[in-house]
């Protein structure tokens, strides 16, 4: 069976903000398929990145979906705000959630596509009771908070242990893979199982960010394995 064609979401948190229109722009033009929005709390991490004004002028300017990322404490709050201001998908950390089969339903009732997040020290096995509920699983491979940090390798096997999980239960599941992912993961993330590569340092400190989405797009586990 054919492997359906990967996603590829660059991580605004890595762009120039003070030149962020020109990040948009180039991010629209550019193979991506999704825009990777990182929003935190200061609590939940330890970084406060930005909020909704911000996140307005991103959602103005953007052409594909946005995928939002929230990395804060009781995110139920803000959802309807998220939606509002046009999320498309919300993912929340199951860490973070004290009723997350509500939370994931709540999310649904807004009419977004609903991912939970676990962080590298959470097994894959507290996903257990949610994998059929969510349309996406995002697995961070670092510790959140912040950019251009290096990839923690377990990642591979939670990976392999989540499609595993999903196989026959939901097949549409999108497992996507946050933290320090290059050309040089790329491969052996896809081959893994993964569906979704969110990169901000390796996009956006490129001396062509477009060329290396391009790249990024260009991994093709089939042929390669072949
Ligand atoms: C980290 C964020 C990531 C981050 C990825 O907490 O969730 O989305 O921006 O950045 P890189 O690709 O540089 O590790
Ligand atoms: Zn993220």
């Amino acid at each position: 069976m054919p492997k359906r064609k990967h996603l590829v979401a660059p991580s605004v948190l890595s762009a120039d903000f003070a030149h962020l229109y020109d990040d948009i722009a180039m991010v629209n033009q550019s193979e991506a398929d999704w825009f990777h929005i990182d929003i935190m709390d200061g609590v939940f991490v330890p970084n406060i990145s930005f909020g909704f004004p911000v996140l307005a002028s991103i959602a103005h300017y953007a052409k594909k979906p946005l995928d939002v990322h929230l990395m804060i404490v009781d995110p139920d709050r803000y959802l309807e705000q998220f939606q509002a201001i046009g999320a498309t998908n919300i993912t929340v950390h199951a860490e973070a959630c004290t009723h997350l089969n509500r939370t994931i339903q709540s999310i649904h009732e807004l009419g977004c596509a609903a991912g939970v997040a676990i962080n590298p020290g959470t097994p894959v096995s507290h996903l257990h009771e949610v994998v059929e509920d969510v349309d996406l699983i995002l697995l961070m491979s670092v510790n959140p908070g912040f950019g251009g940090q290096n990839f923690i390798e377990s990642t591979y096997r939670k990976i392999r242990e989540l499609r595993e999980m999903a196989a026959g239960r939901n097949d549409n599941l999108l497992i996507e893979v946050d933290g320090g992912v290059s050309n040089h993961n790329a491969l052996a993330l896809l081959k893994a199982g993964a569906d979704v590569l969110v990169a901000g340092n390796a996009i956006f400190s490129d001396q062509n960010p477009a060329h290396a989405i391009a790249e990024l797009k260009r991994v093709t586990p089939d042929l390669i394995s072949v």
